[in-house]
């Protein structure tokens, strides 16, 4: 009995060093953490429950057959995130470069399979080659049966990627349809194909890091929501994260202790808004004023850096924070900011979190730039977005709510619940003096005219009141009442339903 127990000790041994000793130093060497220290760190000490320790490959082309590594490249299970259950899978480097196997795909699968059906979020650590290039069209049903379950599982439980190491090939494509990416600076690159096939191809000379390194993805492509220095770092991070997200879409967020009051009034906000409308001002001082603590958790913070998206709590609840940000391109609206708001808004609405706006925005980006790029498909996507979401909406506009800007951002008429206005608020289809140069074009000559009939478009709209007569605004709020007026309205919330008509799904603009 002793040799058996003894022989499960050593197979178990065997599989926890994947590539073996030398591998493991190397991956340190480039300041990565290996598969299996990634999941420690990620998980509750002592959680971790793995399944398929001692799977194999059962390739025997290209001399595979003398080479089969217990685990096949890729460690999974489950195990808990402060209390709550989520199911991992994280690929080793040091087998085969964590490429992707026809087995390798069906661990990955199974323990997809498992949060499925048991409502718990799907985390992803991905440090791979892409398909294993031995086994040929084996490696890429394996790869399309992971993706048709990112597809299926999107909307139903919340699923992470975490990108710790290069992902070519297909391991960019599973990744790309899970709700958030995050990737880790100089040692994790995302390409669809590395930069030796793209100097065949095009020509062009690139660097990995350049291609599709975490600032490339975080800045310029959108691909990725955070990158962040080390493994270290990127896995506290998702660990925050999950905190803020239901298991699936069964159930609500968790509702963690608060130690904030919720009727907290703010008298600086009294005067957060400049004297004159054109002078900027930081939104994310509201965001932080309004949280429970202070607590925002930002998403593609580094992106289109006009529209600020991310979580707070009110009340220990989680709430998706949507706000223009008048600090950047003045808080207008344009492709990429709409792009990303409406991802942020169907991520919240399929996941049962209410959603906060706040609103200081001019109006769309003109220009040759935006229209030739589609912006009137990106920008219908937020509001197609906001129409068709259903959890509690509350929206309070601080300044500017410009022409489709103020319809676009959770305006009453797209069924928002509640909509405040600031005393500052200015609601108008545009600015006065542009407003006035076309309503009194007879006069565009004549500069003292056109700042006359300015002012008086500014006398009449500048303010929340018109739209208030109307029940457009169902209230003007005092700035610093600005945290107990939201909390009271998300709690009147917590029972809402809607029915919406029946259909297979929308067709939002793509
Ligand atoms: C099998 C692979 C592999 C792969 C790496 N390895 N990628 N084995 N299949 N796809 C092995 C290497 O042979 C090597 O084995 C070990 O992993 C480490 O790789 P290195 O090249 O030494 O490491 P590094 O220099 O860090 O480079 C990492 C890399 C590079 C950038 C990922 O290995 C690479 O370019 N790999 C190929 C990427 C690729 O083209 N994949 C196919 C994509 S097509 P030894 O034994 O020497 O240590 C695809 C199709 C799916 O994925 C499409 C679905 C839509």
């Amino acid at each position: 009995m002793k040799d058996i127990l003894q022989l499960l000790d050593d197979r178990r041994g065997q599989a926890r060093l994947g590539g073996g000793e030398k591998r493991i130093e190397a991956q340190h060497e480039k300041g990565k953490l290996t598969a299996r220290e990634r999941i420690e760190l990620l998980l509750d000490e002592g959680s971790f429950e793995e399944f398929d320790m001692f799977v194999t490959h059962r390739c025997t082309d290209f001399g595979m057959e003398k080479s089969r590594p217990y685990g096949d490249g890729v460690v999974t299970g489950w195990g808990t995130i402060n209390g709550r259950m989520v199911y991992v899978f994280s690929q080793d480097f040091t087998v085969f470069g964590g490429s992707l196997s026809e087995t390798h795909a069906q661990k990955i699968c199974k323990i997809m399979d498992m949060a499925m059906q048991n409502g718990a979020p799907v985390i992803g650590i991905n440090d791979s080659g892409g398909a294993r290039i031995q086994e040929g069209v084996a490696s890429l049903a394996g790869y399309a049966e992971v993706f048709q379950r990112n597809i299926d599982a999107s909307g139903v439980v919340p699923q992470i990627s975490v990108i710790m190491g290069p992902c070519a090939g297909g391991a960019v494509y599973s990744p790309a349809m899970t709700d958030f990416i995050f990737m880790v600076k100089d040692t994790s690159y995302m390409f669809v194909t590395g930069p030796d096939v793209v100097k065949t191809v095009t020509n062009e000379q690139v660097t990995a890091e350049e291609l599709g390194g975490a600032l490339t993805h975080t800045r310029k492509s959108s691909v990725a929501d955070a990158a962040f220095e080390n493994d270290v770092e990127a896995l506290a991070e998702v660990r925050r994260l999950v905190d803020f997200l239901p298991a699936s879409n069964r159930g609500k967020p968790p509702v963690r202790p608060f130690f904030d009051t919720p009727g907290r009034l703010e008298p600086s906000l009294d005067t957060l808004i400049p004297d004159n409308p054109n002078t900027p001002y930081d939104m994310k001082e509201l965001i932080e004023k309004l949280a429970d603590e202070g607590d925002f958790y930002e998403i593609q913070a580094e992106f289109a850096r006009n529209m600020i998206t991310g979580f707070i709590r009110l009340e220990g609840q989680t709430v998706g924070v949507v706000a223009n940000q008048p600090m950047v391109l003045a808080g207008c609206l344009d492709i990429d900011s709409s792009r990303k708001a409406a991802r942020f808004v169907r991520f919240c609405d399929c996941f049962e979190i209410p959603i906060l706006t706040l609103v200081d925005v001019p109006g769309f980006l003109p220009g040759t730039g935006q229209e030739y790029g589609g912006v009137i498909k990106h920008g219908a996507k937020l509001l197609f977005a906001y129409g068709e979401s259903t959890v509690p909406k509350v929206t309070v506009i601080t300044r500017k709510a410009y022409g489709g800007a103020y319809d676009v951002m959770a305006s009453k008429h797209l069924r928002a619940d509640f909509n405040y206005a600031w005393p500052t608020a200015e609601i108008a289809v545009m600015g006065a003096k542009g407003a006035a140069e076309i309503i009194h074009r007879a006069d565009a000559d004549d500069p003292e005219k056109i700042a006359k009939h300015a002012q008086d478009y500014e006398d009449r709209f500048a303010n929340p009141f018109v739209a208030a007569e109307r029940g457009f605004i169902d209230e003007v709020i005092m700035p610093q009442s600005t945290r107990k007026r939201v909390c009271r309205a998300f709690a009147s919330l917590r029972g809402k339903k809607v029915q919406t008509p029946w259909k297979k799904h929308a067709n939002i603009p793509m």
